[in-house]
């Protein structure tokens, strides 16, 4: 049994975004693992400020709901962020809950090149949903993942679900239309299976 966090990044209420987490979170708890769903829409967190007063080791100067998950990032053993692509790009809110982790960071005096300090080392995990399906829809999605959560943070990536071709938020959910549920169930169930 693993603790698994699931950002969830916006997105229409019963949209895209949300029936992609839905399916990933059946998977995750028919392997019997214990997944919490915390949604930056309901629980709105600010972006940092750079202020430095939270280096190292010291609360943050913003006094939002980020000090009171930031436990729950220290014991899950997998984070996963879910986000509908928004100019090309995660979701702005994603993006705000990203820069608190700098009050979650640690004094490292010997950091690997490129990275200063030391963060939680988690399993990570993306998933994400669009409404083009062209090959560099999820290109910037990614390409931040890749360099901010996994060589920066340091996360191990645990996989990703690039749900594209959604149809727009002008129209009705149209997911339901393409394999991506069935691959972030089976994602969710098999995430710790090897
Ligand atoms: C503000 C905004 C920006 C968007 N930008 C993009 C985009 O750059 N590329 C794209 O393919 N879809 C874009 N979309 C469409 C959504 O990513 C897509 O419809 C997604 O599945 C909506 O998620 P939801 O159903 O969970 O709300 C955008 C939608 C909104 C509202």
């Amino acid at each position: 049994m693993k603790k698994i966090l699931v950002i969830e990044g916006g997105g229409r209420p019963r949209g895209n975004t949300a029936k992609l987490v839905d399916a990933f979170v059946r998977g995750a708890e028919e392997a019997k693992h214990q997944v919490e769903r915390i949604s930056l829409i309901k629980t709105e967190i600010k972006g940092c400020l750079g202020c430095n007063a939270c280096r190292y080791g010291k609360p943050c100067v913003i006094k939002d709901a980020f000090n009171d998950i930031a436990p729950k990032i220290k014991e899950a053993d997998l984070v996963v962020f879910a986000s509908p692509l928004y100019f090309w790009t995660i979701s702005s809110r994603i993006k705000a809950f990203i820069e608190r982790f700098y009050c979650i960071a640690e004094e490292d005096p010997n950091p690997p090149q490129g990275r200063y300090e030391r963060y939680p080392v988690k399993d990570s995990a993306l998933l994400m949903t669009a409404a083009d399906n062209l090959f560099w829809t999820f290109e910037q999605a990614v390409s931040y993942y890749r360099f901010a959560i996994v060589n920066y943070i340091g996360f191990n990536d645990k996989g990703m679900v690039l749900a594209k071709g959604c149809g727009s938020t002008n129209g009705i959910p149209e997911i339901d239309k393409t394999d991506y549920l069935r691959q972030a169930y089976e994602f969710g169930r098999s995430v710790y299976s090897d």
